[in-house]
């Protein structure tokens, strides 16, 4: 459930919104707010993933501030985006504790930093830690391989079981229905293609705007991400099935896949970065901009230290860095559930939720016409 206030004051402006309607047609959420004659949270949990932020009804409406009816429909939902990655993260302790995510999100990878070079230090010793090493297992002898291991299946069950719990709390409050393969199918195609990030999908808008920027720039986020991912998996099938330990060659997929994943994932975020810091602040949430420097920040940072890594491992600033990419991972890793990284889990449902609602009035629309 999000704060009665933020529910009260959607109410408000969706009325505004229910009588106007000339943003009907520019994307899901109007349509979604004209089907519903009350809120509750969830139903504003749902309408604020359900908006992808691309601002077009703030450009086009009159009742903008400094008008007396004060709609700023992007700025209201970007606000309860924000309410749902806390309200939902579990444990919501752990939510709350990241309520200033930029210092939160640094303390945790200082704190990752101290504990992983203090474990290598104490246990291999101060000139191990800054030698260069190469051959099978380089990574090893600075880092204990056993500790590496157990540290990344901890903190992977962590998150997924946190993302998991949000997830089926949320699917709950919005009312989610039960599986439908049309809906999965339809709100799949939506995510990828980031349909309702076109503003109307009339594609003069985008120009303006920037949208189609933006787009572009998530899509090297986005894609790059799964290549670091698939690299990461096929480092462990080639460790733990074929018996290959890292460094890997240059020329093999983990190496490959990181590569292109770690240059899409900083340009990307480098782009994004710009393009957040040129937009006009008046449709957006201070909230929601400090919880989109903070992911793209650490992105960007996971990314760099990856690729200098590579570049430097046969080095002696080898265990150094891989301590900075490792504690980077660690913040990345437990922050996730929390912060802006959660966004595609309550986007993707929002997105099922509406193609399910889509299907139904269809269907009701077919049995009135053909009785
Ligand atoms: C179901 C999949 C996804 C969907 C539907 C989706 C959708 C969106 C939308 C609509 C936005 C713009 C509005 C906003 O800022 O919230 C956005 C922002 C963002 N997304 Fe995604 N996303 C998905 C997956 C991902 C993944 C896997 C990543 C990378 C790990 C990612 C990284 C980002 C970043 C960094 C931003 C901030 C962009 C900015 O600052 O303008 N997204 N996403
Ligand atoms: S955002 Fe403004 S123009 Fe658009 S439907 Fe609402 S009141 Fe009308
Ligand atoms: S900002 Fe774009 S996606 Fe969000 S409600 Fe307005 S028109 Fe729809």
């Amino acid at each position: 459930m999000l704060d009665p206030d933020a529910v009260a004051e959607a109410e408000r402006q969706f009325s505004v919104c229910n009588a106007c309607r000339y943003c009907e047609g520019f994307c899901a959420v109007f349509p979604a707010a004209e089907a519903r004659t009350a809120f509750a949270g969830g139903d504003i949990a749902y309408l604020a993933n359900l908006c992808h932020d691309c601002r077009m009804c703030f450009d086009a409406c009159p009742f903008t501030p400094p008008h007396e009816y004060a709609v700023n429909i992007p700025q209201l939902l970007a606000a309860a985006r924000t309410q749902t990655y806390e309200r939902y993260g579990w444990p919501r302790a752990f939510a709350r504790l990241l309520r200033v995510p930029a210092a939160g999100t640094a303390s945790i990878a200082a704190l990752a930093l101290v504990v992983l070079v203090g474990a290598a230090v104490a246990s291999g010793g101060t000139a191990a830690f800054f030698a260069p090493h190469a051959g099978p297992g380089a990574f090893y002898r600075v880092f204990s391989f056993a500790a590496l291991v157990s540290g990344a299946l901890l903190l992977t069950a962590f998150g997924l079981l946190a993302i998991a719990m949000g997830a089926v709390a949320f699917a709950r409050d919005i009312g989610l229905p039960k599986f439908s393969a049309p809906a999965f199918a339809r709100a799949t195609h939506e995510a990828f293609a980031l349909v309702y990030l076109r503003g109307g999908g009339a594609g003069c808008y985008d120009e303006r705007r920037g949208s189609s920027s933006r787009r572009l720039m998530h899509g090297f986020v986005f894609w790059g991400f799964l290549a670091a991912f698939a690299s990461t998996t096929a480092a462990g099938i080639e460790q733990d099935v074929l018996g290959i330990l890292p460094p890997f060659p240059l020329l093999s997929v983990p190496v490959v896949l990181g590569v292109v994943g770690g240059v899409a994932i900083l340009a990307g975020a480098a782009g994004l970065i710009v393009l957040k810091s040129r937009s006009d602040p008046a449709p957006q949430s201070t909230r929601m901009i400090v919880l989109d420097y903070t992911f793209l920040a650490v992105l960007a940072l996971v990314a760099l230290s990856g690729l200098l890594l590579l570049a430097l491992r046969s080095t002696a600033a080898m265990g150094s860095l891989l301590g900075i990419h490792l504690a980077l991972l660690v913040a990345l890793y437990l922050t996730a559930p929390y912060g802006k990284f959660v966004h595609f889990v309550y986007r993707y449902l929002s997105l099922v939720k509406h193609a399910q609602e889509a299907r139904t009035s269809q269907s009701a629309s077919n049995g009135g016409s053909h009785p």
